[in-house]
């Protein structure tokens, strides 16, 4: 029997690659650059394993043109882009890169805060543009984080990472979750809230859960209407857990105070998409764990996980356990 191929599609940190080419034969491409549908599946018609970021859907008749599949490892801690229930079903282990992000994801999801709540890219752009002609007394005023009331939707590895930095800036947190965590309840000072409680009393709110079909759209209209006048949105985790075009509106009519946000419903953000000319919203690409150390350990994290399927060992993390059967 030949070696296993594994297909890499992407860009991905070299390290990752070397390791798998201890194991396998590897189709590495290093598109940066989406590739054509036609590229991908040529690809994946010859794949054992498959190592990609989440721009890949790998949903529906896309399978059925992967006939040797084994193993799907995202380079990423989300895994929306995969079809679970359909991976399970054809006997292919799928796997994602958790912990190993969380600190870096933090760090941008709280620097959304500070940039939305301090103007900083509108303030850049005034002085990059020629714009600034003096100090004036009224100039990028904005809204304090210290001292302020952070909600946090969704309390997980990345959002008890985001509470320890709002510790930090002397911020008040407040999480609304599945579970309660008394372990930060006691190290950090945060208190348990019901979402309503939490939309009505926080300064920011921040989401930041996987989306699921039960997490889909599951911020809305009435949402942004139980939320302070002057408070801010934030969200790092998927942009389809919120309902978009509510809150184009509760922002268009001054509803909230503004956004922070990294992923939106459709990515790239279409050309006329209203928060572009919304001075009060902070939009970034989807770069919650864009650093070179975290992809260098995400892609590394994937490849050891890849590695492992092709090995017949059960990978560190594996999303569907049905699939091992000793
Ligand atoms: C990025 O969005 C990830 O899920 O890791």
């Amino acid at each position: 029997m030949g070696r296993p191929v594994v297909f890499i599609p992407d860009k991905v940190p070299e390290e990752a690659v070397r390791y798998l080419e201890t194991v396998a034969e590897v189709d590495y491409r290093a598109w940066e650059e989406l590739p054509g549908e036609a590229k991908f599946l040529q690809g994946l018609e010859r794949a054992d394993g498959l190592l990609v970021y989440s721009r890949h859907k790998l949903k529906g008749p896309v399978l059925d043109r992967a006939p040797r599949l084994k193993g799907v490892c995202n380079i990423a801690v989300g895994y929306d882009n995969l079809d679970l229930e359909e991976l399970t079903r054809r006997g292919i282990a799928a796997t994602n890169t958790p912990d190993v992000l969380t600190e870096t994801t933090a760090d941008l999801a709280f620097g959304l805060l500070l940039a939305a709540a301090r103007r900083i890219p509108e303030a850049d752009h005034y002085v990059k543009s020629g714009q600034w002609k003096g100090w004036l007394p009224s100039l990028m005023l904005g809204k304090d984080v210290h001292g302020a009331v952070l909600g946090i939707i969704g309390y997980g590895r990345i959002g008890s990472a985001i509470a320890r930095r709002a510790n930090g800036f002397g911020m008040k947190v407040l999480y609304s979750n599945l579970e309660r965590v008394p372990r930060d309840e006691a190290a950090l000072g945060i208190e348990y809230a019901a979402m309503e409680e939490l939309l009505g009393r926080s300064d920011y709110v921040l989401v930041q859960v996987p989306l699921t079909p039960s997490t889909a759209g599951f911020i809305g209209e009435r949402e942004f209407s139980m939320m302070k006048p002057d408070a801010y949105f934030i969200n790092a985790s998927r942009g389809a857990v919120v309902q978009e075009e509510a809150l184009v509106k509760a922002l268009a009519e001054g509803r909230i105070g503004g956004a922070g946000l990294d992923v939106f419903e459709r990515e790239p953000l279409p050309p006329d998409h209203p928060f572009l000319s919304m001075p009060r919203v902070v939009t970034l690409p989807h770069m919650g764990s864009a650093t070179r150390q975290t992809r260098a350990a995400m892609a590394m994290k994937a490849a050891v996980n890849m590695a492992a399927i092709l090995q017949g060992k059960r990978p560190e993390n594996l999303l569907n356990g049905q699939v091992w059967k000793q």
